[in-house]
C-alpha cells in the first residue's frame, strides 16, 4: 500500500450521511477513519468496511478532546458529520444538543488545527435560515434561528469562520437541506419524515402529516450531498474555501406531493399501498412553512451539478427500503 494515500476523517461515519461518505471515499481510493460514539449511528452501516485495509474505526466521542486528537492525527481532510440532529430533540433536550453540536464541534476544530489538517468540511444546516421568508434561500441572507438545533448549527458557522481567519484552517460549511436516501434510519422518535413514511406505507399503516401538507421542502437525495462533500475536498479554487454552501437541488416539493410520489413508487411493488389512508396532525414547533435553496453559489464556485432530482432520488430510495425492510 502506498504511503501517500490521503486520510479522510469522517466523524459520525456510522450515521446516515457519514456511512454514505465512507463508502464513496473508500471507493475513490482514500483512507477513511471514522470517529463515532454510536448514539444515533449503527454498526451495521459500517460493517461492510471493517475488513478493508484502508478503513479504521475509532469508537469515541467528540465531547472528549482526547478522542478528537487521536482521530485527527495524520489526517488531511475532516468531514465533520457527528451531531445530534432533529429540531424536536433539541427542543426537549437543548443542553445535550448544545454539548455535542457546539462543544463537540469546537473540540474538533481545535484538534484539526493542532493536527495540521488541511481542510475542515462540516455539516451545516438549512435551519440556519430560521425565520427568513425569502425564497429561494441565498447563503448571505439568514433570519433568526427557530430552535436550539438551529442555534447550534449557526454557531458552527461562526466558529468555522473565526478558525479560518485566526488560525488559517481551511473550512467549508455545507448547509444540507432535508437529506434522504439509502441508510437513513426509519426508526426512533426523531426519525426523518421520508424513511418514517416509507416504512409506515410498506406496513400499510397510515402516515401522519403535521399540518395541512402544504409545507414544502427542498428534499435532497444523498448522492447530491456526497457529490458536494467530494467537491469540497477536491476543489483547488481558493475563492471556494472558507465559506458556506447550500447543499440542495433547487426545487421544492410539498408534503402532500411527497406522499403522492411515495405511494406511486411503492405502489409498483404492492398496489394495496395506494389505498393506505393519510392522516393529518397539528403543525410542529420550530418548523418553517417553506424551504427552497438557491444552488447558484455551489454551481459557480464548486461546479456542482445535482445528479438526482427528488423523483429520481425517491425511486432509488424506496427500492432500497423495499428490499431491506419488506
Ligand atoms: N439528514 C438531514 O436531513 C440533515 C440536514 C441538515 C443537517 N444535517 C447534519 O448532517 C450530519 C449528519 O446527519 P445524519 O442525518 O447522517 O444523522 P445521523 O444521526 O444518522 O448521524 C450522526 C452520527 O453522529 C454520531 N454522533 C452523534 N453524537 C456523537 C458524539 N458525541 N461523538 C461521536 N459521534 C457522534 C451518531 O452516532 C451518528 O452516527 C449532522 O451534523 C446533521 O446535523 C443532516
Amino acid at each position: 500500500m502506498s504511503n501517500n494515500i490521503q486520510t479522510v476523517l469522517i466523524t459520525g461515519g456510522a450515521g446516515f450521511i457519514g456511512s454514505n461518505l465512507t463508502d464513496y471515499f473508500l471507493n475513490k481510493g482514500y483512507k477513511v477513519r471514522v470517529l463515532d460514539n454510536f448514539s444515533t449511528g449503527h454498526m451495521h452501516n459500517i460493517e461492510p468496511y471493517l475488513k478493508n485495509d484502508n478503513f479504521e474505526l475509532i469508537k469515541g466521542d467528540i465531547r472528549n478532546p482526547e478522542d478528537c486528537n487521536k482521530a485527527t492525527n495524520g489526517v488531511t481532510y475532516v468531514l465533520h458529520e457527528a451531531a445530534l440532529g432533529s429540531v424536536p430533540r433539541s427542543i426537549s433536550d437543548p443542553v445535550t444538543t448544545n454539548d455535542v453540536n457546539v462543544s463537540g464541534f469546537l473540540n474538533m476544530l481545535v484538534a484539526s488545527r493542532d493536527a495540521g489538517v488541511k481542510r475542515f468540511i462540516y455539516a451545516a444546516s438549512s435551519s440556519t435560515y430560521g425565520d427568513s421568508k425569502e425564497l429561494p434561500k441565498v447563503e448571505d441572507n439568514i433570519g433568526k434561528p427557530l430552535s436550539p438545533y438551529a442555534i447550534t448549527k449557526y454557531v458552527n458557522e461562526l466558529y468555522a469562520d473565526i478558525f479560518s481567519k485566526t488560525y488559517g484552517l481551511e473550512t467549508i460549511g455545507l448547509r444540507y437541506f432535508n437529506v434522504f436516501g439509502r441508510g437513513q434510519d426509519p426508526k426512533g422518535a426523531y426519525a426523518a419524515v421520508i424513511p418514517k413514511f416509507v416504512i409506515q406505507l410498506i406496513n400499510h399503516e397510515s402516515p401522519v402529516i403535521n399540518g395541512g401538507g402544504d409545507y414544502s421542502r427542498d428534499f435532497t437525495y444523498i448522492d447530491n450531498v456526497v457529490q458536494m462533500n467530494y467537491l469540497a475536498v477536491t476543489t483547488t479554487n481558493i475563492d471556494a474555501v472558507n465559506t458556506v454552501y447550500n447543499t440542495a437541488v433547487g426545487d421544492r416539493t410539498t408534503l402532500n406531493e411527497l406522499m403522492g410520489y411515495l405511494k406511486e413508487f411503492l405502489g409498483e411493488f404492492d398496489d394495496a399501498i395506494l389505498q393506505v389512508p393519510i392522516k393529518y396532525g397539528p403543525n410542529r414547533g420550530g418548523d418553517i412553512p417553506h424551504s427552497l435553496a438557491s444552488i447558484d453559489k455551489a454551481k459557480r464556485l464548486l461546479n456542482y451539478q445535482p445528479s438526482h432530482k427528488i423523483k429520481e432520488g425517491l425511486k432509488e430510495a424506496v427500492t432500497w427500503y423495499w428490499q431491506k425492510f419488506k
